[in-house]
């Protein structure tokens, strides 16, 4: 597919064919994210590949029981009832064919090191936080949804599930400094798919200064 055909036809996928991809296929993917531009090329991350039902299982019930927890805070009848809404977009990925668990490993940027170093802490260093780390991460993700959709997949780029972060942590023992920012669901799209949603105009999101 040309660049700019990929760009202009990606639109998020949630329902999917049970047919598998194969792993050679998921390389190919996994191979577009790790090649993404990251801050001072860091390239703080790690990919997992999630086939096992099982597992999507152990991930979905993590969900299913922060969802609980925030219900039980949750008092007004209007709010429980647009959680519900959501859970369905926290979950779906129990039923995509492949589940790409995407992983930071939390790096300070050199300002945030050096002012460390130099005693700044709390409130006043969050000032000078650039967030290039979870920027980075984004790249990533964008570059495999993209190389997803060029494959001829649908994905769907997942925050939601993240309520669920330290039992994914346990989930895939990770490591003190790693932690779970997004899934990326992904299989063949069904053969109806919901139209793409509609994007803002150039006009309201971009202007020039000659
Ligand atoms: C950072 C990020 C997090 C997202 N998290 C979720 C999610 O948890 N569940 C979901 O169904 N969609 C999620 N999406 C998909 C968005 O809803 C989708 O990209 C948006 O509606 C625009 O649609 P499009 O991707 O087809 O252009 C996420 C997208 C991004 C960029």
């Amino acid at each position: 597919m040309e660049f700019f055909d990929v760009i202009n036809t990606r639109k998020t996928i949630r329902k999917y064919k049970q047919e598998i991809p194969p792993l050679s296929d998921i390389k190919k993917i996994v191979d577009a994210g790790r090649l993404a531009p990251s801050a001072t090329n860091n390239q703080n991350w790690k990919f997992i590949a999630v086939y096992n039902p099982e597992l999507k299982q152990k991930m979905t019930d993590a969900v299913v029981d922060r969802f609980k927890e925030i219900q039980c805070l949750v008092k007004d009848e209007t709010d429980n009832q647009r959680l519900n809404g959501y859970r369905y977009y926290s979950m779906f990925f129990k039923d995509a064919p492949v589940v790409i668990v995407v992983i930071e490993k939390s790096r300070k940027s050199t300002i945030m090191s050096i002012l460390e170093k130099n005693g700044i802490t709390g409130k006043e260093l969050k000032k000078y936080n650039n967030r290039s780390s979870i920027l980075s991460m984004g790249a990533a993700v964008e570059n495999m949804t993209l190389a997803a959709h060029a494959l001829g997949y649908g994905s769907c780029w997942m925050c939601a599930p993240i309520i669920a972060k330290e039992k994914f942590k346990e989930i895939f023992e990770l490591g003190e400094s790693e932690r779970v920012v997004s899934l990326l669901a992904i299989g063949y799209p069904q053969d109806s798919t919901p139209p793409a949603p509609p994007k803002k105009s150039m006009e309201e999101v971009f202007e020039v200064r000659l």
